[in-house]
């Protein structure tokens, strides 16, 4: 069974298009945590759906995954202490980058809901199961 201790990031397709998935990085790096395993991907359309199959009856759902599928996104898997899902979470701040403090992520670098850089896996459940299915051979 996977550590708890790891968390799937996904710089998103605007985060590589506008050349920031380096400054996404660096900051996770910079906070302390792990690189673990990092691939650039576009990300296919069985894998969005399956990646974001909590959102499947929303009115965004076909939005959300046309967006991540549009061009390649950097994959990574990140260590460090316990509950690491969590200091993501916190580096990216709140969904809406509108609504994130300065100092996030979304926060310094976004304007839009549906263009916010970053996900990161919410718990350590969806840590294991996003790991799992991005990067098998760690699971
Ligand atoms: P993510 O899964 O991408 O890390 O984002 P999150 O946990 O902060 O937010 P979540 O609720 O999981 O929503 C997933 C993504 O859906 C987009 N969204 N669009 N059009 C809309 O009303 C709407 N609502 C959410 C956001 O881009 C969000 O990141
Ligand atoms: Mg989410």
């Amino acid at each position: 069974m996977p550590a708890v201790n790891r968390t799937l990031v996904i710089c998103k397709p605007d985060a590589v298009e506008r050349g920031l998935a380096g400054e996404v990085v660096a900051r996770l790096e910079r906070k302390g945590l792990r690189l673990v395993a990092v691939e650039l991907r576009r990300i296919d359309r069985d894998t969005a759906r399956r990646h974001y199959a909590e959102h499947q009856e929303r009115p965004f759902f076909g939005d959300l995954v046309g967006f991540i599928t549009r061009s390649p996104s950097l994959v990574l898997v990140v260590e460090g202490p316990d509950e690491t899902w969590r200091i993501v979470r916190t580096l990216m701040g709140p969904t809406n980058p509108a609504e994130a403090p300065p100092g996030t992520i979304r926060g310094d670098l976004g304007t839009v809901l549906t263009e916010n850089l970053v996900h990161g896996s919410d718990s350590a459940a969806s840590a294991q199961r996003e790991i799992e299915l991005f990067f098998p051979a760690l699971a």
